[in-house]
């Protein structure tokens, strides 16, 4: 079983990441600091894979503790490296702490890696580095805009500094940057999904607990935009699809498949749901009927973004295979588990 190293492993797309991986038959070694993950994910993971994950209770910008765990764990194959912080707003509260923390981990991670001849690396990239775009769906070709948050910078950051190091002379790096859409949903078992802390900022935790009761109000930020019912428009790919981009985006590296240093892949679904859809779909699926006020718009809000998914089902086979419907209907499973 070759060994892949997962940062951010306890945190949601991870956790769901080293689920796919193990089932795949690939051996996960698991590092997370648990800023923004929980214990509880490790015992989630374990449930469903049937045997132990190897964790590693570490910061991955500590290059000291991270080279331990090269040394603890010989032979790993490649890295997928998640750890990062992920909220817009906080961002702008504590860009510091975003460049440190997303840059900061990334930089140790590519001086360490060649220390122990690892080569292969999927790094976790957004849709965010688009900005607002010229036009719809957007394609790996579509420039890239200004971010509007330091979170989005470190993003556009990261993907500039892999092109770099895996472009250097005498660079072995073979890098995959997947794109993401907006992630959603919770594994069919629910015993992993997302936890977030405090106050959800994403629609679709927002959505379950307020079903759950909760929270008092779901509020859809806009209804004035410029889209079919005027709410904003997103691609939401269910978590365990894009989980699956990771297997083979890493199986591609380690097979020397890959087609230059660098590969990018958007990894959505290619549709575009509204706001107001969403909120419709999960009433149904769920049964629910939600207390939602039609608000104000959300500063910083890209008006609407789905991917072009051609790309990665041409070179990578990559479909997703969930519905939003059936997305949604995973997240109030979990939910109701909390
Ligand atoms: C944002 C980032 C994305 C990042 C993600 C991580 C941008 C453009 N996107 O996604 O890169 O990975 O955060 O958290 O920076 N909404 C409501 N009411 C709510 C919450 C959300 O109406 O209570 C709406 C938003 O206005 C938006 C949609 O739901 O139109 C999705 O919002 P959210 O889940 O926060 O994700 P993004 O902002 O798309």
């Amino acid at each position: 079983m070759k060994k892949i190293l997962v940062t951010g492993g306890a945190g949601y797309i991870g956790s769901h990441a080293v689920v796919e991986l193990a089932q795949a038959d690939f051996q996960p070694v698991i590092i997370d600091n648990f800023s923004n993950s929980r214990e509880s994910a490790l015992a989630g993971i374990e449930a469903i894979v049937g045997r132990p994950v190897p964790i590693y209770r570490i910061d991955c910008g500590d290059a000291t503790a991270l080279r331990g765990v090269f040394q603890a764990e010989p032979d790993i194959a490649g890295v997928i490296h998640f750890a990062a912080y992920k909220a817009v707003g906080e961002s702008v509260d504590k860009p510091l702490a975003y460049f440190q923390n997303n840059v900061g981990s990334l930089l140790t991670l590519l001086q360490v890696m060649p220390e122990f001849g690892v080569e292969s690396l999927v790094f976790s990239s957004s849709c965010t580095v688009y900005g607002i775009p010229d036009a719809l769906p957007v394609t790996e070709a579509t420039p890239t805009k200004p971010a509007s948050s330091p979170y989005g910078r470190t993003k556009q950051m990261c993907e500039e500094i892999v092109h770099d190091v895996a472009g250097a002379p005498g660079s072995q790096l073979r890098t995959i940057l997947l794109r993401y859409f907006n992630p959603i949903g919770a594994h069919e078992s629910a015993r992993i999904g997302e936890l977030p802390l405090g106050v959800p900022n994403n629609l679709v935790p927002f959505i379950t607990q307020t079903a759950a009761g909760l929270r008092e109000k779901l509020t859809v930020y806009g209804t004035d935009y410029d889209t079919p019912d005027g709410s904003c428009i997103r691609d939401y790919i269910h978590v365990v699809d894009l989980a699956k981009a990771h297997v083979t985006a890493v199986q591609r590296l380690l097979d020397r498949k890959a087609s230059a240093p660098v590969e990018t892949f958007n990894v959505g679904t290619g549709r575009g749901n509204t706001v107001l859809e969403v909120v419709r779909t999960f009433e149904e699926v769920s049964g629910q009927k939600l207390n939602v006020l039609l608000g104000a718009r959300r500063a910083g809000d890209v008006p609407a973004i789905f991917a072009d998914a051609t790309h990665a089902a041409e070179v990578l086979g990559f479909r997703t295979e969930t519905s939003l419907a059936d997305s949604l209907a995973s997240s109030w499973l979990w939910q109701q588990t909390l």
